[in-house]
C-alpha cells in the first residue's frame, strides 16, 4: 500500500499514499484509493475505521497529514470543498445538511444553481431528479419537516442536481426500512448509467454494497486491509474479521 508508482489517472478520483493524523492519533494511514467514472466502489469497514475521514479528504473537507489527491489527473490537495465540488465530486453527509427551511424543491434547485446552471434550467433538472428519487409529491414541503428517510433521499437528490462526476455516499441507508433500501439500492444502481457518474458507497449493510459494487475497498483501523471483487474479498480471511469482529462487539 506504498506510493503507487503509476501517476493518477486523468479520468479518476484519486488519493494516494494518504494519513489522516488527529492529535497524533491515526484516523487513516497510507491509504491509496482510486475512483474510475461509471464504477461503483463499496468503502466498508467497521465503525470508526475512517470512512468518513476518507470521504473529507476526497472532498476536501479533510486536508491529509500526508499524502495526494488528484480529481481527473489536476493535484487536488488543498483545495476547498466547495472548489472539490465544482471540479464535479458531489457527496451525502451521514448526519444530512440540508437547508431545512427551505423547501424541497429549493434544496434540489440551489444545488443545481451553485453548480452553474441558470435559475430555468436548474428548476428543471431539479424537478427531474425529484421525480426519480420519489420526491415529487414534497416539491412544497419544508426540508425539515420531512420525514428522515426522504431527508436522506433529499440529499441524494440534492448531490444529484450537481451534476457530479463522483457521488460519495456516506451510508445513505441509514435508518431506512428493508423496502425503503430496496428503492435506494436501484436509485444508486442507476447511477453511473443515468447520471455517467462513478460512486463510493459506504453502507454497512453487506447485501446492499456485496450486490452494488463494482469493487470493495475494506478499511480496519485505517488501514486499508482488502481491496478486489465483492465475491473475492468476501471470501477473505482479514474481511470476515473485520466485520465478525464488529458483531460480537455490537
Ligand atoms: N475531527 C476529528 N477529530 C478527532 N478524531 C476524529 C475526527 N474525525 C474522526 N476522528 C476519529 O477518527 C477515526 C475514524 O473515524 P471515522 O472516519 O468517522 O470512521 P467511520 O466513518 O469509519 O466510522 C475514529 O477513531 C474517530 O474517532
Ligand atoms: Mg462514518
Amino acid at each position: 500500500m506504498n506510493a503507487s508508482p503509476h501517476p493518477p489517472a486523468a479520468d479518476a478520483l484519486s488519493i494516494s499514499s494518504v494519513t489522516v493524523r488527529f492529535q497524533g492519533l491515526a484516523a487513516i494511514s497510507d491509504c491509496t484509493l482510486s475512483l474510475a467514472p461509471r464504477e461503483i466502489v463499496g468503502l466498508v469497514g467497521p465503525n470508526g475505521a475512517g470512512k468518513t475521514t476518507l470521504v473529507n479528504v476526497l472532498t476536501g473537507f479533510q486536508k491529509p497529514t500526508e499524502g495526494s489527491l488528484h480529481i481527473e489527473g489536476r493535484d487536488a490537495l488543498g483545495w476547498s470543498p466547495a472548489k472539490v465540488r465544482g471540479a464535479g465530486v458531489a457527496r451525502t453527509f451521514q448526519a444530512g445538511r440540508l437547508f431545512g427551511n427551505l423547501s424541497v424543491l429549493e434544496n434540489a434547485q440551489v444545488s443545481a444553481i451553485a453548480s452553474g446552471l441558470g435559475k430555468r434550467a436548474a428548476r428543471v433538472r431539479a424537478e427531474a431528479i425529484l421525480e426519480e428519487v420519489g420526491l415529487s409529491q414534497a416539491h412544497d414541503q419544508q426540508a425539515a419537516s420531512l420525514p428522515y428517510t426522504d431527508q436522506r433521499r433529499l440529499d441524494i437528490a440534492r448531490a444529484l442536481c450537481s451534476q457530479p462526476k463522483f457521488m460519495l455516499l456516506d451510508e445513505p441507508a441509514a435508518g431506512m426500512s428493508d423496502s425503503e433500501c430496496e428503492d435506494l439500492m436501484a436509485i444508486i444502481r442507476s447511477l453511473p448509467e443515468r447520471y455517467g457518474c462513478g460512486v463510493l458507497l459506504i453502507e454497512h449493510n453487506m447485501h446492499v454494497v456485496m450486490s452494488l459494487s463494482d469493487r470493495l475497498h475494506v478499511l480496519d483501523g485505517g488501514r486499508t486491509i482488502i481491496t478486489g471483487l465483492p465475491e473475492e474479498v468476501s471470501r477473505h480471511e482479514a474481511f470476515l474479521k473485520a466485520y465478525l469482529g464488529e458483531e460480537i462487539a455490537a
